[in-house]
C-alpha cells in the first residue's frame, strides 16, 4: 500500500468551525487562535469568509479578523468569497488566498447562496479572473459531494461536470466536501477513482464533517487514494448553517495523530494543536468532539498537567 510521504492539512477551523458556533467570540480571541494555528507549523489557515453578516453573523468581523493577524512567513492565509462584493473585501485585506464555494445539489446551491448552479458558474468565473489577476491562488470548494440533506444521493456526474467547470474557471485546488458528514471509505475510494481518472491528485483536497465518526476513515481512504491534502479543523468544531445536521469537521488533532502514527510528516507540531484546541474550547465554553481533545482533558485532569504521549509534543 502506497501512501503519501507528506500530508498538507489545510486548518478550517477558524471559517468552517466558527460560523456554526452560537458562541461568539471576541475578535481579539479570533486572533489569538488563528496566530496560535500558525505558530504549530500548519501551513494553510482559512481565517473567516467575506459573505453577508446577515447570512453568517459570526463572521461579521472578517475584515478586522483579517488585518488583525500577525502574517507568518510561509503560511497561507485563505479565506471564502462568495461574491465581488466580498472578493473585494478579501484583497482589500490583502488574504493570501481566496476560496470560491458552491454546491453539487441544487437544492443546497441555493440555500446557502441564494442561487442557482446555473447563475453560480459565471459569477464564480468572474471572482476567479479577478481574484488571478490580483496575484491570488484561488481554491474551488464544492459540497455535498458524497450526499445532500435536501436531495439525498448525489451522482458523480453532477459532481464531476462542477469540478470541471471550477478548472476550467482556473482554480488553482478543487476541496471536495462531505458536508454532512454521510460517506464512508468505500464510496471515497469509488468517487476518487473516477474523478483521478482526469484530475491530478495535487489539485484535490478532501474536506470531511465528521457527523458520523467516519471521516478519518474516509482520510485514510483518501490517502490510500494518493491524496496528500485534507482538511481538518482544531477541535472538530464546525458545520455549515444552512446544511442542517452537519457536524464539524474530522478534528486538526485527530488527523494528525492518524497520520503522524503511520510515520506520515506534516511538519505540525501536535502538542501546539493541542493547546489551540484547548484554548478555542475554554472560549467556546463547552466541551469539544474531538477525541484526541477528550482523552487528553481527562489526563489533564487525573495528572495535573499534561502527558501528551504520540509524538511527545514535537515535530514528527
Ligand atoms: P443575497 O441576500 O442574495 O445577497 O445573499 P444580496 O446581493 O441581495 O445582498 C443582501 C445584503 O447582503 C446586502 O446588504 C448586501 O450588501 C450584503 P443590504 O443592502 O441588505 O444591507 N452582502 C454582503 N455583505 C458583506 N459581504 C458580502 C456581501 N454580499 C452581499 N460578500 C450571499 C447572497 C451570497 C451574499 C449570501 O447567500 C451569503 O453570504 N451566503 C454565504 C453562506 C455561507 O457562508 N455558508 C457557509 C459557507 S459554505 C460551507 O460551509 C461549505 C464548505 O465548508 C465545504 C463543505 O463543507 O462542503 C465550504
Ligand atoms: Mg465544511
Amino acid at each position: 500500500m502506497q501512501l503519501p510521504d507528506r500530508v498538507r492539512i489545510r486548518e478550517v477551523g477558524p471559517r468552517d468551525g466558527l460560523q456554526n458556533e452560537n458562541v461568539r467570540l471576541t475578535t481579539e480571541d479570533k486572533i489569538d487562535w488563528i496566530n496560535r494555528l500558525a505558530d504549530s507549523g500548519l501551513s494553510y489557515v482559512e481565517i473567516t469568509s467575506f459573505v453577508s453578516p446577515k447570512w453568517v453573523p459570526a463572521l461579521a468581523d472578517a475584515r478586522t479578523v483579517a488585518r488583525g493577524i500577525r502574517r507568518k512567513k510561509g503560511v497561507t492565509y485563505a479565506a471564502l468569497v462568495p461574491n465581488l462584493q466580498g472578493l473585494s473585501e478579501a484583497l482589500a485585506a490583502d488574504v493570501d488566498e481566496i476560496s470560491v464555494f458552491m454546491s453539487a445539489t441544487e437544492t443546497h446551491n441555493r440555500k446557502n447562496i441564494n442561487k442557482s448552479i446555473d447563475e453560480t458558474y459565471p459569477l464564480l468565473r468572474e471572482i476567479v479572473k479577478e481574484g488571478k489577476a490580483a496575484g491570488k491562488t484561488v481554491r474551488g470548494y464544492l459540497s455535498m459531494v458524497f450526499g445532500c440533506p435536501y436531495e439525498g444521493k448525489v451522482e458523480i456526474q453532477q459532481v464531476e461536470k462542477s469540478l470541471y467547470k471550477l478548472l476550467e474557471m482556473g482554480v488553482d485546488e478543487l476541496s471536495l466536501g462531505d458536508t454532512i458528514g454521510v460517506a464512508g471509505p468505500q464510496q471515497v475510494r469509488e468517487m476518487l477513482a473516477v474523478v483521478l481518472n482526469s484530475i491530478p491528485s495535487e489539485k484535490i483536497a478532501m474536506h470531511f464533517h465528521d457527523t458520523r465518526g467516519v471521516a478519518s476513515a474516509n482520510c485514510f481512504a483518501s490517502l490510500q487514494m494518493g491524496i496528500a491534502k485534507l482538511d481538518s479543523s482544531c477541535g472538530g468544531i464546525g458545520g455549515c448553517p444552512y446544511a442542517p445536521g452537519a457536524s464539524g469537521n474530522i478534528a486538526t488533532e485527530e488527523l494528525l495523530y492518524l497520520v503522524h502514527s503511520m510515520g506520515i510528516q506534516t511538519d505540525v507540531d501536535e502538542k501546539s494543536v493541542f493547546d489551540a484546541a484547548l484554548f478555542i474550547e475554554r472560549k467556546i465554553g463547552k466541551p469539544l468532539a474531538s477525541k484526541v481533545l477528550q482523552v487528553e482533558r481527562t489526563k489533564l485532569k487525573e495528572n495535573g498537567g499534561s502527558t501528551y504521549e504520540l509524538g511527545k509534543g514535537t515535530k514528527r
